[in-house]
């Protein structure tokens, strides 16, 4: 097997990374987006066609708040001041998570980004932020039911396609790899429709320190794995 058409990433540790270095939770964070940069460029150098990152859950808005008005200055100036980087690299962005709740300059950002770069089709960046895997499934369903309702299916008519079309994913394939950076063992509500056959990688490395060489150990891993899908090969 050769390399993945689509990596999903849980990029974790920042927090961690910071405090080995006896500084605050911010730093990390800042840090965290350079790596997040070097994985991009180097994704589209290597031909992966679509690279999601979980860059804030649902459940992160329960941190301090200092610490969410950081996250949220941080993916402004990411996504919004120094997007041209993105642009130029032949970045597609979309945002996956529900941006209805952030604030208006969150959200016009997030909407430049993928108005500036809709036209680029090197490589697909999905971001999910404010994202939640029960979330994106529960909004599927009122979606769903709703649409049903208006008689435009009926309900024998709802296959495993028809869900995927509600979720945020939507025209996209499903991740072949997931990375966890920064040791724990846990799907954190990230992708869980979407992972049904995806294969894991973890990785004690906190997300800062996540290079390429970090990132060539992962793809080399995938490349061993034998993917049945449920199958058997002699
Ligand atoms: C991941 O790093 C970044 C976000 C969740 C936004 P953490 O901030 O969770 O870092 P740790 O896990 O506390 O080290
Ligand atoms: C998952 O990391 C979310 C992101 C990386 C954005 P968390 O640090 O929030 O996950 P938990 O709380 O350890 O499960
Ligand atoms: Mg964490």
């Amino acid at each position: 097997m050769s390399i993945p058409n689509h990596v999903a990433i849980i990029m974790d540790g920042n927090g961690r990374w910071a405090k080995q270095r006896r500084l605050p939770r911010y730093f990390g964070h800042r840090e965290g987006v350079n790596s997040l940069k070097r994985i991009v460029r180097y994704c589209g150098d290597i031909g992966i066609k679509i690279l999601t990152v979980y860059a804030f859950s649902t459940e992160n808005w329960n941190r301090p708040a200092g610490e969410v008005q950081y996250l949220m200055k941080l993916m402004e100036l990411t996504f919004g001041v120094e997007l041209e980087e993105l642009v130029q690299n032949g970045v597609k962005v979309r945002v996956i998570g529900d941006i209805t709740s952030v604030s208006p300059k969150q959200q016009q950002i997030w909407r430049s980004a993928e108005e500036r770069t809709k036209h680029n089709d090197r490589l697909f960046l999905n971001v999910a932020f404010n994202y939640g895997g029960r979330m994106e499934i529960t909004q599927a369903i009122r979606g769903i039911a709703s649409d049903v309702l208006e008689g435009k299916f009926t309900i024998d008519q709802i296959t495993e396609e028809v869900v995927n079309r509600y979720l945020y994913t939507k025209d996209l394939a499903d991740p072949d790899l997931i990375i966890r950076t920064g040791g724990e063992l846990r799907m954190s509500n990230f992708l869980l429709w979407q992972s049904a056959y995806s294969e894991w990688y973890f990785t004690e490395t906190l997300w800062p320190d996540f290079d390429i060489e970090e990132f060539k150990k992962a793809l080399e891993s995938f490349k061993q794995r034998e993917r049945r899908f449920g199958r058997v090969y002699e």
